[in-house]
């Protein structure tokens, strides 16, 4: 069973071909209407349960189109219409919708309840999303370094303001394409030591900084995130504490000349970042955002072993 929870779980080489296969599935299909199916419908006959329990516009969009695209179908569930909601167990939800479904794809309050999805399901279950990780948009963001250019083994990857699920699955991706990490963050918002070890043990190079620019000073590409995710409950303490850290252009000017700028969006421009540097000419964020589709039908297809 192929299950796609955390970037740390997967082999390099199995990671390395489904980047490939999204780069090339995406040239093939250039220019065509969005939704025209993909030659040989690798997924025909397929459907895939989609699970919410926080909000969603850009996973729900880009797993439904792309499901599309790969000849099979969706559905979308918000937990609060699912027994889900009113107490039924994680594991007898697995079981259930295994009979019905090819394919699970969930976005979680709790990790630990993906991985009790995932330890019961008898189909691939893709996390979309949890308190810990997001990796398929870690996914789509390497695509997109890689489009522009940028070689991934020996680039500096800068992450600013808060240690959250995505810089964890960035973390978790950096043994496994040869990148370095460095991040900066206030106190009390350090990414999570264990996934921090856990890369070094695999020889990823991690670094932690407590300022913003040290982390920044040379970076390839430098990444910020929303300084209050979904389930954070103390938004204005927040946002004191991680002002220092929000990506402007002065800070922008400590990277590497040719830097580019990434944000798994959605943002909030005047407190992660400035407009001027997400609209600016260094950010790469609507063609991240664009693949998340192709990242994600190259997974989908990873799951389903077509
Ligand atoms: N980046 C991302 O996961 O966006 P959504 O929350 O809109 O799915
Ligand atoms: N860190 C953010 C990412 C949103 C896509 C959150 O979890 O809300």
């Amino acid at each position: 069973m192929k299950h796609f929870l955390d970037l740390c779980d997967i082999p390099a080489s199995e990671l390395r071909a489904i980047l490939d296969d999204a780069k090339a599935t995406k040239a093939a299909r250039k220019g065509w209407p969005k939704g025209k199916v993909d030659a040989g419908a690798p997924l025909a006959d397929h459907v895939l349960a989609m699970i919410f329990e926080k909000s969603s516009t850009r996973t729900r969009t880009s797993f439904d189109m792309g499901m599309r695209q790969l000849g099979g179908t969706t559905m979308v569930m918000t937990a609060g219409d699912m027994q889900l909601g009113r107490g039924e167990t994680v594991e007898d939800t697995a079981h259930v919708l295994s009979r019905y479904v090819d394919a699970i794809m969930i976005r979680a309050n709790s990790h630990s309840d993906v991985e009790a999805l995932a330890a019961t399901a008898t189909v691939p279950v893709i996390n979309g999303l949890t308190d810990k990780s997001h990796p398929c948009q870690i996914m789509a963001d390497l695509q997109t370094l890689e489009e522009q250019g940028l070689d991934l083994k020996g680039a500096r990857i800068a992450w600013v303001g808060d240690g959250n699920n995505v810089c964890a699955s960035f973390i978790d991706a950096a043994p496994k394409f040869g990148f370095s990490m460095a991040i900066g963050t206030p106190d009390g918002y350090e990414a999570p030591i264990d996934r921090v070890e856990q890369a070094r043990e695999s020889q990823g190079r991690i670094e932690l900084y407590t300022d913003a620019a040290d982390a920044v000073a040379g970076a390839d590409v430098v990444v910020a995130d929303t300084f209050v995710s979904m389930g954070d409950t103390d938004a204005e303490k927040r946002l004191a504490d991680l002002a220092p850290f929000m990506v402007d252009d002065n800070l922008m000017g400590k990277a590497n000349g040719s830097a580019v700028f990434l944000h798994c969006l959605p943002a909030h421009r005047g407190e992660e970042v400035t407009a001027s540097v997400i609209d600016g000419p260094q950010s790469l964020v609507f063609d991240e955002a664009e693949n998340r589709l192709h990242a994600q039908k190259a997974i989908l297809k990873w799951c389903l072993a077509t």
